[in-house]
């Protein structure tokens, strides 16, 4: 028995399966929702033999594709995908999103950027009116990452964005390593006014590799709810 915000994880990625059909190049994408889409796919694949080409977003997701079934290829091989599927941290009304609580921001915009439709999967929970309560992931290499750690706070003063307190990711007494071997500074900013012109200037900075913002790059937003409704927008 799923708990409620499992369910709903469970029915917007059920949901967005079905957009999936055969021939398609997709674009698979990391965290726990993510991960019931590939499944399910996965399920497809087995029960129906639906024939696709699933690009992961992390090792992680790359390994469970393997697992269950999913034919893995790179990005490189597909040149462009059809689909992306993939969860989200925080969605705006605009469909914009902050992504990366799961560490994998930086290959998860490169293929959704690569796909001529991502879709968004999440529990409501996810939406919001403003973007920022949640920690914006920042992927910096670890090359002087603390100077890349004093220019960002230096932006964020002159951009006059409310919070403006800045954490290393760590994993136990180590910082985390993402996949691309880079770290993460979380961004504690409670609230952006302009997100747009954030993640613009956030990657100007030297040693920022990546942001989190999503913008204009999600197109439909599958929400499911505990109860067992699920919506779709576009
Ligand atoms: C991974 O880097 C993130 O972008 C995920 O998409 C995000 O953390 C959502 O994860 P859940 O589906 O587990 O909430």
């Amino acid at each position: 028995e799923l708990s409620p915000i499992d369910k709903a994880k469970f029915l917007a990625a059920k949901r967005a399966t079905d957009f999936v059909e055969d021939g398609m190049r997709v674009g698979l994408g990391t965290g726990s929702t993510a991960a019931w889409m590939v499944r399910l796919l996965g399920e497809r694949v087995r029960d129906e033999g639906l024939k696709i080409s699933g690009v992961p977003t992390s090792a992680r997701t790359a390994q469970l594709a393997q697992e269950v079934g999913i034919k893995v290829i790179t990005l490189d091989e597909a040149k462009w995908l059809d689909l992306t599927i993939d969860g989200a941290d925080e969605v705006d009304g605009d469909l914009n999103l902050i992504k990366g609580g799961g560490g994998a921001l930086l290959q998860e915009k490169i293929v959704a950027t690569a796909s001529d439709r991502m879709i968004v999967i999440a529990d409501a929970a996810k939406e919001v009116e403003a973007l920022g309560a949640f920690p914006l992931p920042i992927e910096v290499i670890p090359f002087g990452w603390q100077t890349s750690q004093a220019l960002v706070e230096e932006m964020l003063i002159s951009m006059d964005v409310l919070g403006r307190d800045t954490t290393l990711r760590m994993n136990g007494d180590a910082p985390y390593v993402t996949d691309e071997g880079n770290h993460i500074l979380d961004l504690h900013l409670n609230r952006i006014g302009n997100a747009r012109e954030l993640a613009l200037v956030m990657n100007q900075i030297p040693g920022v590799v990546e942001n989190g913002l999503f913008i204009d790059i999600c197109d439909t937003l599958v929400i499911g709810h505990g109860s067992g409704r699920v919506e779709t927008r576009d």
